[in-house]
């Protein structure tokens, strides 16, 4: 079977195209995927560019839709035809965050889903949405229970509150879809006034260029009228945390997702606590909010937002295209 694998020297050229032995049969347990796409994120292009020895012979990839080939043992969740969507945290079924790293994420800590066959257990794996197409699946995996997570499973988003979402890549066109289907108003930044446009087609109810307005946390008030946003989706990181911080109303949620600006940096701690701003860190979701999701996604009718698909063959044109910032929403891979 066909597989890419992050080659000795890391980084995009070093992605290796290999012939893998078939995984056979599943075991008690176990199904047998046949995996058609994948998604990228900003997570998978750090693995593959890193460099780190500890990735070399890795199968990149967190994100991974296919069909149930076969059932192993004891399997009755899934059958031979099923249309399934890879878990970010297949150990964490349920309940509060099991894991503070990432040693189990496929693509990171193991093999992921840049290859054509898998047998995992049943439990790493949760059906599709209906009517989804592989590579529309393949976005929920890390970038769509990511926004989810945020708003709906631990933001208690409900219809009438604000969310404010940070350009326009994968995890943030997400939360826009999914604010606004559930009776939210978004506030849309981007650095691209096309962009904009296009997030405004997706129901953006007011827009704020970032790069032309550097105080757009003020902008975000004062079109609130002073009172600020319920949420923020922040995927920028310390680079943008204290816009954010000015941008959330007293007492407001702030979901800390992103590391576009840097991995740390200073805090406006006082201005926090002054405003009573909830700050969560978080991390994708686990399984069962992933199943939440497909549930959700199916009645709202969201279809996510696909920029751009490329073969296998062409992952690293892919990441490249990413690497560009010229994407809105997502980039897959089908196979
Ligand atoms: N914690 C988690 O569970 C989790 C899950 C998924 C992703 N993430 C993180 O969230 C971030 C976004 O991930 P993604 O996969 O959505 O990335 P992506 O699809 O590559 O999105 C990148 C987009 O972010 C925007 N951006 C870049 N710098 C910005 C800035 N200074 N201010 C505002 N927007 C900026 C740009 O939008 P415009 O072109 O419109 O300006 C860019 O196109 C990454 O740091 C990723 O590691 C975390």
């Amino acid at each position: 079977m066909n597989a890419v694998r992050i080659g000795a020297a890391g980084g995009l050229d070093g992605l290796e195209r290999v012939d893998l032995p078939d995984p056979g049969a599943p075991g008690p347990g176990d199904i047998r995927v046949r995996i058609h796409a994948s998604s990228l994120n900003y997570h998978d292009y750090g693995v593959v560019r890193s460099g780190d020895p500890k990735f070399r012979g890795r199968i990149p990839m967190s994100d991974g839709a296919g069909v149930v080939e076969a059932v192993g043992e004891g399997v009755t969740e899934f059958a031979a035809g099923d249309a399934v969507v890879s878990c970010f945290f297949p150990l964490w079924l349920d309940g509060p965050a099991t894991t503070g790293d990432f040693a189990t994420v496929p693509g990171d800590g193991v093999d992921g889903y840049a290859r054509e066959i898998v047998v995992r257990p049943a439990t790493w794996f949760t059906r599709a949405p209906q009517r989804y197409s592989h590579a529309q699946a393949a976005t929920l995996t890390t970038a769509g229970l990511t926004a989810w997570r945020a708003l709906v499973a631990d933001g208690g988003l409900k219809a009438g509150d604000s969310v404010l979402t940070l350009g326009t890549g994968g995890v943030s066109i997400f939360a826009l879809q999914i604010a606004k289907a559930m009776g939210a108003t978004v506030i849309a930044t981007s650095s691209s006034e096309a962009k904009l446009e296009k997030a405004k087609a997706l129901g953006a109810d007011h827009t704020i260029n970032y790069k032309a307005e550097p105080n757009w946390g003020e902008a975000v008030r004062r079109w609130t009228g002073g009172r600020g946003v319920d949420h923020v989706v922040e995927v920028g990181g310390p680079g943008t945390l204290p816009q954010s911080i000015t941008a959330v109303r007293n007492g407001g949620h702030i979901s800390l997702i992103g590391v576009l600006t840097g991995r740390g940096g200073e805090v406006p701690t006082a201005a926090m606590m002054v405003k009573q701003v909830r700050l969560q860190g978080l991390v994708v979701g686990s399984r069962r909010q992933q199943q939440d999701f497909v549930r959700g996604l199916e009645a709202t009718g969201i279809e996510p937002v696909i920029d751009r698909s490329f073969g296998l063959d062409a992952l690293a044109e892919a990441f490249r295209h990413e690497e560009s910032g010229a994407h809105f929403g997502k980039i897959c891979v089908e196979f």
